[in-house]
């Protein structure tokens, strides 16, 4: 019996295989390592687990259909978590085919192979996104019908949740879907905003500052995202959407401040202009989760961010020697 985490050398993914072999389960761990950051980053992320007997990586795409239903009959999965994705607002913009790809025929795989092989409960990563720019205080699944995604990677996260709704019914396997609001912490992805500021800021170039400083964003702490995680795989549900945020919605400005007092250097603010398909603000209504979940954030920002620095400027120190990769174990040399 085994969890299949996809994207599990990612930022989130990575902290979920820790949870998930923490208690003892065991871990088939897939993803592409595609070059959006540095794969190097993401293999680093799964080091510590490459000689645990009940941790198994593969490269694989969850586009290539066979290949992952030649895993599914290998290993006995009994329950999916679904993190492989492109990730990233602004690059879908860019490259809009990248994501419909990976996001949504990625996650129509993936649901097919969940309900040929029967498994147990498929967990799906949504993004608060899907909500589009909104005037609501606070973002809740109960009463937002989120209709309106701004952006490709936001409709390839709605249209991910249709696809899991539509296999839960015809599939007949539980599936939960969770939209996950900004997640940082030690593992960022270097295309997000706390990764981004602290290399600029440690780089000593300007730091853009979008609007006023003032658009706000309901930063969530990725253990606690990983918790939730587990949470869902553990509580199977018809299918049920739920948002996993951190419910503290967190100015710009703020955050950077927060940045600089653990970096220890002032940022060289530049304002500049909102960028498209970005929303004003995100604020998680989280009651959902908590009732039937049972489920909290623990993490204020300001633990938070300590955390994330203190792993940003350990990762950023060069290597003692240089690193060389063997390709057939992951391991480095
Ligand atoms: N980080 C956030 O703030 C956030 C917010 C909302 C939703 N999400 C969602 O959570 C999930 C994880 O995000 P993350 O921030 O850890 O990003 P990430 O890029 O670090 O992780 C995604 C992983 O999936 C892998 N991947 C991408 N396409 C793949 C494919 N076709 N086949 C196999 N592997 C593939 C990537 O190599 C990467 O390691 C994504 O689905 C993302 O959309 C993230």
């Amino acid at each position: 019996m085994a969890v299949l985490v996809t994207g599990g050398a990612g930022f989130i993914g990575s902290h979920v295989v820790d949870a998930v072999l923490a208690r003892g389960d065991e871990v088939v761990c897939i993803d592409n390592l595609n070059s959006y950051y540095d794969p190097l980053q993401k293999i680093r992320n799964i080091q510590p687990h490459l000689d645990n007997p009940k941790f198994s990586f593969f490269c694989r795409d969850v586009c290539e259909r066979h290949k992952m239903g030649e895993l599914f009959d290998a290993f006995k999965i009994d329950k999916v978590v679904h993190l492989a994705a492109r990730a990233g607002v602004r690059a879908s913009i860019e490259s809009p085919h990248v994501y419909t790809e990976a996001n949504v025929e990625g996650t129509v795989n993936m649901l097919e192979l969940a309900k040929t092989h029967a498994v147990k409960n498929f967990v799906f990563a949504s993004s608060s996104s899907a909500y589009g720019p909104r005037i609501d205080p606070v973002f809740s699944e109960a009463t937002i019908h989120a209709d309106c995604p701004a952006s490709p990677y936001a409709v390839s996260k709605k249209s991910g949740e249709h696809f899991c709704h539509m296999y839960s019914n015809l599939g007949n396997i539980p599936v939960t879907a969770l939209r996950f609001f900004s997640v940082y912490g030690p593992r960022g992805r270097p295309d997000m905003m706390p990764y981004k500021t602290a290399a600029l800021i440690s780089l000593g170039y300007d730091v853009p500052i979008y609007g006023d400083g003032s658009t706000k964003r309901d930063w969530t702490y990725v253990e606690d995202v990983a918790r939730g995680v587990l949470s869902a795989l553990d509580n199977p549900r018809p299918y049920d959407m739920f948002n996993i945020g951190n419910s503290h919605a967190v100015e710009l400005k703020r955050l950077i401040d927060l940045i600089e007092n653990h970096l220890g250097k002032k940022a060289n603010r530049v304002f500049v202009p909102v960028q498209s398909g970005e929303p004003q603000f995100t604020h998680a209504d989280i009651s959902k989760a908590k009732t039937h979940l049972g489920w909290e954030p623990k993490t204020s920002i300001e633990e938070g961010i300590a955390k994330f620095i203190e792993w940003f400027k350990l990762q950023r120190r060069p290597p003692q020697k240089a690193l060389e990769l063997d390709y057939q174990t992951w391991r480095f040399k």
